[in-house]
């Protein structure tokens, strides 16, 4: 296929894509499959002149993408493209009111790939509709970051399991109603993957698959504008090889990034992009989108052509995985992590700024700053979605914008250090056990681990530990989009202090928040005199309540002034002229809304979660830490 090309570049004209067009008629594709590139190759070509257009191997590596395109289109197994199908009929699936995330690492949660398949079970109890599992693929024993360090896209770590079982349990899933994401790594691989080493021997072809320099002067003309992502393992954004040589790791020394300059490392993850969604998962979550593109002078985070390379992949996908979602990781400030939400580019992503945000509003008491956020920064672009989330496997950022804080009167540099204080238990009164992470003396710069329940109070013995563990959760659940759960914290799971005695573990507190399954806690479930049982018991009915709720789908919110700084308040629209009105008080005691605040709903409400009828002439009390999803008809 590729002699066919002779144009040596990119050329603006329908040309290119016509000549390729041309090839696979010839090579009578699939009729299916060739709807899908007349439809999608316009836009990969646009976006591969703009990526690629000053290379003179332009033309060739798009023809050969979309001939990998057509390869990866013919091994797809039916039952996949039935799942093509289905979602192409319903495109709007994932912001049900039944959708419900659940998030673990394969080996701590279940032991490996087994133990989940036997976990189902239990998931379908609990309603989960999407199980994200953290990286499982192939990694080095030590430098691993999790799993986040990848030697082979194709191989699933031994000790979890094979690829083979990973593809039958993404079909026992999909048969459950459960849809496997995983891990799409692409920013850098571990420095064991082979593509790495052929680079450092500098093998042909792959000599520019990563950002190698002989000597310090293009590292430090970049770090003169990059930040320092893990300064507790290096400075700055590059690591010395052996031989004095100077390589681009953005986050660990073993984690390389990748050159996507060079057009042969996109080609050479779309090919381990699809054989993934061959294997039957049906969300990528793409990690560390921010950092893909790099350009002096920059930040070398989260520029335009960051952008463009997304939705190349993406474009990739619609041909030949056509029901394949991106989520995106961008936990960055929320004008960028907004610009990577789009049907185009990520249909969903990580709500950072809410996470944070509901975590900033549980340590100050005052809801104000989450309630802005929740009216100016909550809409997304029809066709996509959040995925709402409490804490994940990673720190916790401050990434709320300083102007939107400023208009609160509230200064971002010494409000980040008093939270940051406040949830490591360094401010007096606080209720919470977190671990800093990644502190950075230099800057000022810290992030904050630790498992809901420890941040929430819990293991402190706060009385109000419980109700906050709830009410950030009902946060989650009601805001809309894709509600997702770190499988654990239902059962009110405690910070995990052993990671200090391991090696591998003990210099990233991360591992804090990341305990093994905890077997007393799901023993308890059903106790209700144990943190455990009533959380779980109290964390169930706000999922049973969600589930039957149509108006919690979607993503539309309204925001709704209640004239209390303590609480965070909105309404749910639903078809029928209904609505759900959300109200979350932070403060530690009870606050009441005044009748003439209520006075455009009509009188009669019913609570949902107690399941019962409230009156609102008399205006409403909202209990300390206490959450109320109330049906309300306007006026
Ligand atoms: C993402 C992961 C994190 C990892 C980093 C580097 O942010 O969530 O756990 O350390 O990428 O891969």
């Amino acid at each position: 296929m590729r002699e066919a090309f002779r144009v040596p570049h990119l050329s603006s004209g329908p040309d290119d894509v016509s000549g390729i067009l041309s090839q696979l008629t010839a090579a009578r594709a699939d009729r299916e499959f060739l709807a899908g590139v007349e439809l999608h190759l316009p836009r990969l070509h646009d976006l591969f002149l703009r990526l690629y257009g000053d290379r003179p191997d332009g033309v060739e590596r798009l023809a050969s993408v979309v001939d990998l395109a057509r390869r990866s289109w013919h091994a797809r197994p039916e039952e996949l493209r039935d799942v093509d199908r289905n979602r192409a009929s319903e495109p709007d699936w994932f912001e049900s009111e039944r959708m419900l995330g659940g998030v673990c690492y394969v080996d701590r949660y279940a032991g490996g790939l087994r133990g989940i398949r036997d976990s189902i079970p239990y998931f379908r109890e609990l309603g989960l509709t999407y199980l994200h599992l953290m990286p499982l693929f192939e990694s080095p024993e030590g430098n691993s970051d999790g799993g986040y360090a990848v030697s082979s896209y194709r191989r699933v770590n031994p000790a979890l399991g094979t690829m083979d079982e990973l593809a039958d349990l993404a079909a026992d899933l999909r048969r459950a109603g459960i849809s496997l994401v995983v891990d799409f790594i692409f920013n850098h691989t571990s420095n064991e993957h082979e593509w790495a080493q052929k680079a450092v021997a500098g093998e042909p072809g792959f000599e520019d698959f990563y950002l190698i320099y002989p000597d310090r002067e293009m590292p430090d003309a970049y770090e003169r504008t990059t930040r320092e992502i893990f300064p507790d393992d290096h400075p700055g954004s590059f690591v010395q090889l052996p031989d004095g040589r100077w390589i681009w790791a953005t986050f660990y020394h073993f984690q390389w990034d990748l050159n996507y300059a060079n057009p042969a490392v996109f080609e050479a993850m779309a090919g381990e992009m699809l054989f993934l969604a061959n294997q039957g998962v049906e969300i990528l979550r793409m990690d560390a989108v921010a950092f893909i593109w790099k350009r002096l002078g920059t930040t070398c985070e989260s520029l335009p052509e960051a952008h463009l390379l997304l939705q190349a992949f993406n474009a990739v996908l619609r041909m030949a995985a056509p029901s394949l979602l991106f989520k995106s990781e961008a936990i960055v400030h929320p004008d960028e992590v907004v610009s990577y939400i789009s049907p185009e580019e990520c249909q969903l992503s990580y709500n950072p700024l809410q996470m944070a945000l509901t975590w900033e509003a549980l340590a100050t008491r005052d809801g104000r700053l989450l309630q802005q956020a929740l009216e100016r920064r909550h809409a997304l672009p029809e066709g996509t979605s959040w995925v709402n989330y409490v804490r994940s496997h990673d720190d916790i950022g401050w990434t709320f914008a300083d102007e939107d804080a400023e208009e609160l009167g509230i200064q971002g540099y010494p409000h980040r250090r008093f939270l940051n204080d406040f949830y490591v238990g360094r401010v007096e009164g606080s209720f919470s056990r977190g671990v800093p992470f990644q502190e950075n003396p230099r800057t000022g710069d810290a992030r904050i681990t630790g498992t809901t329940a420890s941040l929430a109070g819990i293991e402190a013995g706060d009385a109000g530990g419980e109700d906050r563990v709830i009410l950030a959760h009902a946060l989650a659940l009601s805001t809309g989009g894709i509600p997702l759960l770190y499988l654990g914290d239902e059962v009110a799971q405690l910070n995990d202090y052993s990671y200090r005695r391991n090696r591998a573990e003990a210099g990233d507190s991360r591992w804090v928040h990341r305990p093994h399954r905890p077997e007393q806690n799901y023993a308890d479930r059903g106790d209700a005199t144990t943190p455990a049982g009533r959380v779980f018991s109290r964390l169930t009915r706000l999922i049973d309540v969600r589930r039957s709720t149509p108006e919690l789908a979607g993503n539309e919110l309204i925001a709704f002034d209640a004239h209390v700084d303590s609480l965070v308040a909105f309404l749910r629209p639903g078809d029928t002229g209904a609505a759900v009105l959300v109200l979350a008080n932070v403060a530690d005691h009870a606050v009441e809304i005044e009748a003439l605040t209520l006075s455009g709903l009509q009188p009669d409400a019913i609570d949902l979660i107690a399941d019962e009828p409230v009156a609102l002439a008399g205006g409403l009390t909202v209990p300390a830490h206490g959450v109320l999803w109330l049906r309300v008809e306007l006026r």
